[in-house]
């Protein structure tokens, strides 16, 4: 794939995106979980998308930072799913929504240890293993204090580097986390391992107190979250860039303006195919 702007797909636009009603992505990121052995009427929109546009996977369920072992038989049917649509790239969220078997219907964050990246790490491999293919991880935000031993990006990077997995860097996410938790999220960019981003996460939050921010992939993305994506992709190579909307939609026109603002950004970047830099 080369570098692409592409749209998280919903079924509120649908059949503009198959129509290319005023949307006009790249590429389209379907939540596997949604989509799974749906047939009738739902299951041929999808092969419609999917006949369309190339695919990425974002996923919701595997719940990599669980303590039990994974869900064998959710895996085998996602590799299905992965394969019948040809998806380029699979994402999951560095967290876990489900423990003992109780789906918490939420991510909640790992504690940054040792222990739990030693845990994590083997079951993205593990994943990785039993789906063929290499999965990304979503760097989540967070609302509650995490028992740590370690920052955040240390965190991160010692996942990836012992998973042998690649990064999912949510930018808005690094600016709400930032701003909620009270750091700097330049100099958290920075300590990423951005040699191993393979896919990049645009999207809108909301500020619901003075001091707290919710990203709620409800609004339009701000221009603080345009500016840390312009210092991000500069320092990075080129790599597919999602916006994600997931309610309160707005006219199509104004997400396909935010698709041409992130592309114009990533062009001038890009432009001489930029080597990571240190
Ligand atoms: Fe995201």
């Amino acid at each position: 794939m080369k570098t692409k702007i592409g749209i998280g797909a919903r079924r509120e636009f649908i059949d503009e995106l198959i129509e290319q009603q005023d949307l006009h992505p790249d590429f389209v990121e379907l939540a596997p979980e949604n989509w799974m052995k749906m047939g009738g009427y739902w299951g041929k929109k999808l092969r419609q998308v999917t006949e369309r546009y190339p695919v990425t996977c974002h996923g919701l369920s595997l719940s990599l930072g669980s303590p039990e072992e994974l869900d064998y038989a959710f895996v085998k049917d996602l590799k299905k799913f992965l394969e019948e649509h040809d998806v380029q790239i699979f994402s999951e969220h560095l967290s876990y929504t489900k423990t003992h078997n109780a789906h918490v219907y939420d991510l909640l964050p790992i504690p940054f240890r040792e222990d739990a990246v030693k845990h994590v790490a083997q079951r993205i491999r593990e994943a990785q293993e039993l789906l063929g293919r290499r999965i990304a991880i979503e760097n989540v935000s967070y609302y509650t204090e995490v028992d740590a031993e370690m920052d955040e990006a240390t965190f991160i990077r010692s996942i990836v580097e012992e998973a042998d997995c690649d990064l999912l860097l949510d930018v808005n996410n690094v600016y709400v986390n930032a701003f909620n938790h009270n750091y700097d999220a330049k100099e958290h960019i920075k300590n990423l391992p951005l040699d191993r981003v393979a896919y990049i996460h645009m999207a809108g939050h909301e500020q619901v107190e003075p001091d707290l921010i919710i990203d709620t992939h409800g609004e339009a993305i701000i221009d603080p979250v345009y500016e840390l994506f312009h210092y991000t992709v500069n320092r990075m190579k080129e790599v597919p860039v999602l916006l994600e909307r997931d309610f309160n939609f707005p006219e199509l026109t104004e997400l396909q303006q935010e698709m041409n603002n992130l592309r114009s950004i990533t062009e001038k970047a890009w432009r001489n195919n930029y080597a990571v830099a240190k």
